[in-house]
């Protein structure tokens, strides 16, 4: 059956002693069995360390991004060989941040999901509506677009090697979260666009994470839903103590 995983998105903070800090405060809170799976995205100029640092321990380290290329003349950005060769194991793709503004598209979602799965990486593929869209009542379809679009093309053997979050984008840093049964709603109808194309047994295999103002106070009523698998956490996971709190109070179903 599917993980629970507790994702840490540090976004652009933590610089290299801070992330030493709290990924070492981290390790330290992990080393039990029975608990969720940890992963944590620091900034690029720190993931080599980070995957150091993390090594043989419960804690997988993430990109935030990736181009789709292997190399070329592409200034400013990284590659999915480049992280393969530091040692990274998963990327968050599709972020809203990257979408609102770095001009993603679900077209190059779709480019990157192919080239991090050529790669043996995991991608966290991120999905969620805007305000405006839940407001006009295209919440469910703007998801499914989202998910149809960046799965284009990924054939059965690879779904169970994407980890799909949905963040509804008025809730990522806002501090309103979506109550559990809408962030149930929507992960459900990710997991029904998924058997849609897939089926339902490798469906059920895929972990849907839910992300937007993830705090230790709603994990677990939000990991309780049967279609939430787990969080995708920013703010909350910058401190050790913070994250390990929301790390303990997932419901592992
Ligand atoms: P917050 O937890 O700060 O709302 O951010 C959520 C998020 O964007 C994680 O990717």
């Amino acid at each position: 059956m599917r993980k629970t995983i507790i994702a840490g998105n540090w976004k652009m903070n933590h610089t290299g002693a801070e992330v030493r800090e709290t990924l070492s405060a981290l390790i330290g809170y992990v080393a039990d069995k029975g608990m969720p799976e940890v992963i944590v995205a620091p900034v690029f100029p720190y993931l080599g360390e980070a995957v150091s640092l993390a090594k043989e321990t419960g804690v997988r380290i993430a990109a935030q991004n990736m181009h789709w290329k292997d190399s070329g003349a592409y200034t400013g950005e990284v590659s999915p060989a480049m992280l393969v060769d530091v040692g990274v194991s998963h990327v968050i793709l599709g972020h809203s941040e990257r979408r609102t503004y770095f001009n993603e598209t679900d077209g190059t979602v779709n480019l990157k999901v192919k080239a991090a799965l050529a790669h043996g990486l995991m991608p966290v593929l991120c999905c969620g509506e805007t305000l405006e869209q839940r407001e006009r009542g295209s919440a469910t379809a703007v998801i499914e677009a989202q998910i149809a679009t960046a799965l284009d093309g990924i054939n059965r053997e690879e779904i169970d090697r994407i980890i799909v979050a949905y963040e509804p984008v008025w809730a990522i840093g806002t501090g309103k979260t979506a109550g559990v049964a809408e962030a149930q709603e929507a992960c459900s109808a990710i997991r029904r666009k998924i058997a849609g194309l897939y089926g339902k047994d490798l469906a059920a295999a895929v972990s849907v994470l839910y992300g937007g103002s993830v705090k230790a106070e709603n994990i677990a009523a939000l990991t309780s839903a049967p279609d939430i698998d787990g969080g995708l956490v920013g703010g909350a996971s910058l401190k050790a103590d913070d994250f390990a709190a929301i790390i303990q109070h997932a419901v592992i179903k």
